[in-house]
């Protein structure tokens, strides 16, 4: 049976959508550069799958690489039959700082992607899109119709990526096309072996609170109390990353199935509170998780969560763990791996 590539493989979702795919009886191949994540990823997939990964160290802007997938995957199993497009820089900070760089990686890896696809007549490919493409809502819980607004160089580059697969769509109706809108992705496999490993200081709020919890930072700096949200602190869509996993799934299966394209939130519908998750954090890893009000993060919105449903009625997916679970899988984790791959 063809395999499914998954670009960005190594990362965060990726490593986990890979097991996720091998359980659903899927053989994968991966490509990552290793720009954002570790080799030691691959033998934790070789102990959780059961099986060495078949991988590609390459850049996916790199022709040369791109093929070396197609043909290996052509010896190893019956070709490939579909593109997970996770490779991507993914700090919004830092797109400030350095957009012609996510231009480059996150357009240029997204082009590059497609034309070796179609260099090798593959037709299904599902691209990792964000919430971020929403920019401030209008109202919520968020739908798929919502208005669209990019207000950084990453958002801009997964607003302008879905951009540019619906025109190729529109000139050539044989692609077709999963834009997956992932709200807050966070957690970690049960088994505790592999996570989310950021570099440097975390951006996002469940790792650095997951380092507050082993000790490796003193409190968590909770920007701004004075939203408009039940306790003032901004209320986000936490989603499993095992639950996104199995989105991957499903939105593989429907663009099989279905041979049409789709466009869905990943999200759970339930909204929680800075304060909420460090409360729920606390909980899980048994300990007080310090927190000091510190000013608004700049570009930071009141509140953000997902309208599910569609998910649901067109690929059957919904999620299914909640923030207990989240944070017991993240503290798993992180607790057995303090320094993440690298300990
Ligand atoms: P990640 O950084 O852990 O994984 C991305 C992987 O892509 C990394 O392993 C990195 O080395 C690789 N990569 C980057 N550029 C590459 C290139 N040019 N060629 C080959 N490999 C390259 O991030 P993640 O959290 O796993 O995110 C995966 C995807 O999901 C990204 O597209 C991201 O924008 C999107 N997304 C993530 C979140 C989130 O909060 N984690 C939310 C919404 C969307
Ligand atoms: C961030 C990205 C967004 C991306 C999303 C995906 C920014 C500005 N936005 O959004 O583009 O799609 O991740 O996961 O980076 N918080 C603290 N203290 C911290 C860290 C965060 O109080 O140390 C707060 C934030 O103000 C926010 C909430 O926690 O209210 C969640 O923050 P974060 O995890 O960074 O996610 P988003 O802001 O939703």
């Amino acid at each position: 049976m063809p395999a499914i590539l998954l670009t960005g493989a190594t990362g965060y979702i990726g490593s986990h959508t890979w097991l996720a795919l091998q359980s659903a009886g899927f053989d994968v191949i991966g490509v990552d550069s290793l720009v954002n994540s570790s080799p030691k990823v691959l033998d934790r997939l070789t102990e959780l799958g059961g099986r060495e990964p078949v991988f590609v160290e390459g850049d996916v802007r790199d022709a040369a690489a791109l093929d070396r997938c197609f043909e290996l995957a052509g010896t190893r199993f019956g070709g490939i039959s579909a593109v997970v497009h996770f490779a991507a820089l993914k700090a919004v900070g830092e797109s400030n700082e350095r957009p012609l760089d996510y231009y480059e990686n996150n357009l240029g890896g997204l082009l590059s992607v497609c034309q070796a696809m179609k260099r090798h007549g593959v037709t299904d490919l599902v691209f990792s899109s964000s919430a971020t493409v929403y920019g401030k809502p209008e109202s919520l819980p968020i739908t798929e119709s919502a208005a669209l607004k990019a207000t950084n160089p990453y958002g801009q580059t997964k607003l302008i990526g879905e951009e540019l697969l619906r025109g190729l769509e529109q000139c050539d109706a044989s692609w077709h096309f999963a834009y997956l809108r992932y709200f807050n992705p966070v957690g970690a496999h049960p088994s505790g072996r592999i996570g989310e490993d950021p570099r440097g200081i975390p951006n996002n709020l469940m790792p650095y609170v997951a380092q507050v919890a082993v000790g490796k930072r003193a409190h968590l700096n909770v920007f701004g109390n004075d939203y408009d949200t039940p306790d003032g602190t901004g209320v986000r869509d936490y989603i499993h990353v095992c639950d996104l996993a199995e989105g991957h799934v499903a939105a593989l299966r429907y663009l099989a199935e279905q041979k049409r394209s789709l466009t869905v939130n990943l999200g759970t519908g339930q909204g929680y509170s800075v304060l909420d998750l460090a409360r729920a954090y606390g909980e899980a890893a048994d300990r007080e998780i310090p927190v000091v009000f510190a000013p608004r993060r700049p570009g930071d919105i009141d509140a953000c969560y997902a309208d599910p449903a569609k998910a649901f009625e067109t690929m059957g997916w919904r999620a299914t763990r909640g923030l207990a679970e989240m944070c017991a899988d993240s503290w798993r984790w992180q607790s057995s791996n303090p320094n993440g791959f690298e300990a």
